[in-house]
């Protein structure tokens, strides 16, 4: 069965208020559309932990910048209310432009620091965008939890961040990175790699894990991340945006591997921007 959809705030609050008045817990999972596994588990842990669980389709333009890929980027609502039947969401939000930022809308949320590192300096605007429509999405729901995924990192540590920081009363919980068999961590945006840059993508994970590991047993970053670039450019990746170790709360630089810290890479595939993490153990 496909998922009820709701286009208004309004009509999104008279359906979630009763649930919450007879004590039902509810578990929010915001989404772009174009869904797959990645989104899909988190819905599933979102159903595991909570009474009821809302997805929300948006494809917010305020997080794309100019020269991205906002009027390309793929969208199938009819696919996504099928794959949201299945995993029994109990609805799905998916508002238009207009009732997300109706005219005169002046209004934005942002976190510092945090969001200035990785991703921040090479998407001016970026995470203003998505702090933004998040609060909004969240006070819009209401929920007790909200779910986000682990291979968008930074995101999830910024959005915890703007919840602590504005007193929101939901707990932020994470999903592992759902990925191929080759390792390619799922995306929308995997719809874009020809089949050729298909093939070359996997060298994303394979060398993050590989650095990852040398990382671990206490080497110097900066050659370790040399060896990773080298690798991206000899895979075939056309540019690189960045590859970092980086402590997990604070996403700051480090020289050497500590306790928490994390692999972070973003590199283009002819027009595909392809980010990935990995954990340093
Ligand atoms: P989107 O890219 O659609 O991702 C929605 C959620 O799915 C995010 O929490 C993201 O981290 C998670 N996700 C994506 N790929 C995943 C994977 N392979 N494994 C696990 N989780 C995965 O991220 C956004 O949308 C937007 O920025 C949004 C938060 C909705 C605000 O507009």
């Amino acid at each position: 069965m496909s998922a009820v959809v709701l286009r208004s705030v309004a009509e999104l609050r008279a359906a979630v208020a009763p649930w919450r008045q007879a004590g039902e817990t509810i578990g929010l999972v915001p989404t772009m559309g174009a869904l797959h596994e990645g989104h899909l588990s988190l819905l599933r842990l979102a159903k595991a932990e909570c009474h009821r669980a809302v997805a929300t389709i948006f494809v917010n333009p305020s997080q794309f910048g100019a020269n991205e890929d906002l009027s390309t980027y793929p969208r199938d609502e009819a696919a996504d209310r099928k794959l949201l039947g299945g995993v029994e969401a109990d609805l799905l939000f998916a508002p238009s432009v207009e009732e997300i930022y109706p005219p005169g809308f002046a209004t934005t949320v942002s976190v510092a620091r945090l969001t200035e590192q990785l991703c921040g300096p090479r998407r001016p605007g970026h995470f203003v965008g998505v702090a933004t429509v998040v609060t909004k999405l969240l006070v819009q729901v209401l929920p007790d939890r909200a779910y986000f995924g682990e291979k968008d990192c930074q995101q999830r540590q910024g959005i915890r961040r703007l919840a602590r920081g504005l007193d929101l009363p939901v707990m932020i919980r994470g999903g592992a990175t759902i990925r191929e068999p080759d390792g390619l961590a799922l995306s929308s945006r995997n719809r874009y790699l020809t089949a050729d840059e298909r093939a070359k993508a996997a060298a994303l994970p394979r060398l993050l894990r590989e650095a990852a590991r040398r990382l671990g047993g206490g080497r110097d970053a900066e050659p370790e991340l040399g060896a990773v670039r080298k690798g991206l450019a000899e895979a075939g990746f056309t540019s690189i945006d960045y590859v970092t170790l980086a402590d997990e709360a604070e996403l700051q630089p480090l020289a050497r591997a500590a306790a928490r810290s994390r692999l972070f890479a973003a590199a283009w595939l002819g027009r595909t921007r392809l980010i990935d993490n990995w954990p340093v153990l």
